[in-house]
């Protein structure tokens, strides 16, 4: 069946935060072990129903690495939502969170919409989720912890995010 929308979302962060796996898991199910550094930009979708209509999310996903992206403008151009990832594990990847809110606010639409996402939800924190969840509410962003490994929460964020738009 046709899809009756299409929706850019852009996944964003911290190198190696598991943004790349996030996708994976969304789109396909999938995780790899072995994940490689993501060189360039790439996308998948999946079409999901939401709210009685049948979505077509078109996800895209950059490095997080700072020499890699030579494209902000383009990429951001036509989002309709973004997946700010960061890694439960290493602080410094949450308070860059804040930096990647800016380069939100600078190169995407005024009126996209932003899920927060604390990835590797299995493993031992460095940042509590109460903390994450006030940033996020002083920021205006939606907020999930989630695990690409385990699968937990993955879907439920993305399709949260789904909802929200429109
Ligand atoms: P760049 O492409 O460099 O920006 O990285 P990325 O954010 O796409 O990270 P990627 O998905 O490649 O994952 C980085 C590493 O974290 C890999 O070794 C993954 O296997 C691991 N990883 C990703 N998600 C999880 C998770 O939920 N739990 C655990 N334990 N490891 C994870």
């Amino acid at each position: 069946m046709e899809e009756d929308y299409v929706f850019k979302i852009v996944v964003i962060g911290d190198s190696a935060v598991g943004k790349t796996q996030l996708l994976g898991r969304f789109t396909r199910d999938e995780f790899f072990l072995d994940s490689k550094s993501t060189i360039g930009i790439e996308f998948q979708t999946r079409t999901v129903d939401v709210a009685r209509r049948r979505v077509k999310a078109q996800v895209w996903d950059t490095a997080g690495q700072e020499r890699y992206r030579a494209v902000t403008s383009a990429y951001y151009r036509g989002a309709l939502g973004a997946v700010l990832v960061y890694d439960i594990t290493r602080r410094r990847t949450f308070e860059h969170a804040a930096r990647w809110v800016d380069e939100l606010r600078a190169h995407a639409d005024k009126s996209i919409v932003v899920m927060l996402v604390g990835n590797k939800a299995d493993l031992p924190r460095a940042v509590s989720a109460d903390e994450a969840a006030a940033f996020a509410e002083e920021q205006g962003l939606f907020f999930s912890e989630a695990s690409a490994l385990s699968g937990d929460n993955v879907e439920r964020a993305f399709l949260r995010l789904i909802e929200e738009i429109h």
